[in-house]
């Protein structure tokens, strides 16, 4: 029997300032989104942006249903819309950030696991990494590719 370990390295910044300018920019736009969020169960209003190969930026917000399971994360309905959209273009980074009523949490808000296991996929398809970004008030925590946030993807099919 041989001990495994698995390493998780991610950047944590002070300010979105610290930020490069397209991290900064994408960070922004999911700042903004959080103004789309319809969360009138949770009030947990979370906003996301994705930015595809060519630059440009898809943003998402979570939208709830009277009947739950309906509702979307932010996240997926940010992803399933750039793929709607841009079917032949790559995902490159995703940034996300949430808070009751809006009021963005302290610490950065992490993605659900199956936010996760989609944003894998895009990965997969793309066959490059997407750091995702997750931006709190205090801090932001940036990861370079999904694997750092869901080890051991599964993508066997
Ligand atoms: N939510 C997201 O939009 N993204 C996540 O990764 C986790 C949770 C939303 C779903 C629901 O509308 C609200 O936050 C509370 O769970």
């Amino acid at each position: 029997m041989n001990e495994k370990e698995i390493v998780i390295n991610f950047q944590e910044f002070k300010s979105l300032e610290e930020l490069n300018a397209e991290d900064r920019e994408l960070a922004g736009a999911a700042l903004d989104a959080m103004r789309n969020a319809y969360a009138p169960y949770s009030h947990f209003h979370v906003g996301a942006a994705v930015r595809m190969s060519n630059g440009q930026i898809v943003r998402g917000a979570n939208q709830e249903n009277a009947a739950f399971p309906s509702g979307l994360c932010a996240e997926r309905t940010a992803m399933f819309a750039a793929s709607a959209k841009y079917p032949d273009r790559d995902m490159t980074s995703l940034a996300l950030a949430g808070g009751v009523h809006g009021r963005l949490t302290d610490r950065p808000a992490t993605p659900c696991g199956a936010c996760r296991q989609v944003m894998a996929q895009y990965q997969t398809k793309a066959g490059k990494p997407m750091s995702v970004i997750m931006i709190g008030a205090s801090k932001i925590w940036k990861f370079e590719k999904v694997d750092d946030i869901l080890p051991l993807i599964f993508n066997s099919i």
